[in-house]
């Protein structure tokens, strides 16, 4: 099994990116983690591009289809979602009827410097990912106060690293449902 890892951030020092790495340490042995890092690669979506995207956008395509399951890390601006990150789902969106996130598991994870560990950005993907068709876990996983959250690549709480471990598992367990 194939378990494709995006990272809404940009940024090097990304507390989503640490959070995959966190999801990372928390797989079981047969499944391929992937990590994503062409994000910034996206264009801006254009509706006169469509019948001929991007190299970089048929690569993810590529990517996502191949891919048994999704697991987006993402920040929060403005009390909503990055506007890399809904770019690229849109462009992912397209064909709507043939969309590669088509019936896919994802589940949806953020972490964020203030007290409400990007709450509304996660809860905005999910509807975001529902309407484009995925298979979207309903759960979330607020990492808040993200700059004091992790120690040695993982979840300081207990229960945060608890919650992870779920929400992974359940992923996994969707994605081989899908597959029987
Ligand atoms: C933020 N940040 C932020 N945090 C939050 O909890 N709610 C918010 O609405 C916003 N809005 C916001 C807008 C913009 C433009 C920026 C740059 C930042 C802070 C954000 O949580 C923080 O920068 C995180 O560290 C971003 O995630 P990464 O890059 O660490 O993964």
């Amino acid at each position: 099994m194939r378990l494709l890892a995006i990272s809404g951030s940009l940024r090097s020092g990304s507390y989503n990116s640490a959070l995959l790495d966190a999801a990372e340490a928390e797989i079981p042995a047969d499944v391929e983690f992937v990590l994503w890092r062409d994000l910034a690669a996206i264009p801006a979506f254009n509706e006169d591009l469509e019948r001929a995207p991007p190299p970089s956008v048929m690569s993810l395509r590529r990517e996502i289809a191949r891919s048994d399951a999704l697991l987006i890390a993402t920040p929060e601006y403005n009390r909503s979602v990055p506007g890399a990150l809904k770019n690229a789902l849109d462009w992912v969106s397209r064909p709507f009827a043939t969309n590669a996130l088509r019936n896919k598991p994802v589940a949806v994870v953020g972490a964020s410097q203030s007290l409400f560990g990007a709450v509304w950005a996660q809860a905005e993907l999910r509807k975001i990912l529902a309407t484009i068709g995925a298979r979207v876990q309903d759960r979330d996983l607020p990492v808040a106060q993200a700059h004091e959250a992790f120690t040695e690549g993982r979840l300081r709480d207990p229960r945060l690293a608890a919650r992870l471990r779920v929400i992974v598992a359940a992923l996994v367990d969707s994605a081989e449902q899908r597959a029987a």
